[in-house]
């Protein structure tokens, strides 16, 4: 589900035998966003590139949410490098893991409490559906965190979403839905057959 207006995804992909490239989509609309020339590149790698493109988005005095799942820790981790060099922002984040990394890296991570408006939100996706003609369609929550950052994007006036190419898909479905039970309501769950 998309919670914000402003949605942008960047995703990074082979584009031909030497060159990855990172590549946006605004709604339904693919732009051009900046290259890369490469040899070859793990899915890591392009992991950490479309991370490293998605914390060049940051400013001086944002607020940011930090996302959760292998992707966002590399957005985190470039951010923390940023933070490091001087960059002063102020972060909320969608997970304890994301929270506890971001500290570790000097950063500045309160609660939605502390920061319950935030400039940018950055997180992965599962999978990634763009119909040219009927917008753009996510999975997420499969790093199960999908309660947390459904409250974090809707504090957030801006969503960047950063994938490698391995989750555009033509059609969402392959990738299980993720549905979250808040720990409350699981007897009642488990009572259902
Ligand atoms: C967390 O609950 C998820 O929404 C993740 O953002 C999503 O699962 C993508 O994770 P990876 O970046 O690890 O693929």
């Amino acid at each position: 589900a998309l919670l914000v207006g402003w949605t942008r995804v960047l995703f990074a992909f082979q584009f031909d035998e030497r060159a990855w490239r990172v590549d946006a989509v605004i709604g339904g609309r693919p732009e051009s966003c900046q290259s890369w020339q490469h040899g070859g590149m793990t899915q890591d790698e392009a992991k950490a590139l479309v991370g490293k493109r998605a914390a060049e988005m940051v400013e001086d005095g944002m607020r940011v949410g930090l996302g959760t799942g292998t992707t966002s820790v590399m957005f985190i981790k470039a951010l923390g490098e940023r933070v490091r060099a001087g960059l002063k922002i102020r972060c909320v984040a969608s997970s304890d893991s994301s929270t506890a990394l971001g500290r570790s890296l000097g950063m500045d991570v309160v609660t939605l409490e502390e920061l319950p408006e935030l400039d940018l939100y950055v997180d992965g996706a599962d999978e990634v559906c763009v119909e040219p003609s009927a917008g753009l369609y996510l999975i997420k929550g499969g790093g199960a965190a999908l309660l947390r950052e459904k409250i974090v994007t809707s504090a957030a006036d801006r969503f960047v979403c950063v994938v490698d190419e391995s989750k555009i898909v033509p059609k969402l479905g392959k990738f299980p839905l993720p549905v979250e039970i808040i720990k409350m309501a699981r007897p009642r769950f488990h009572q259902r057959p």
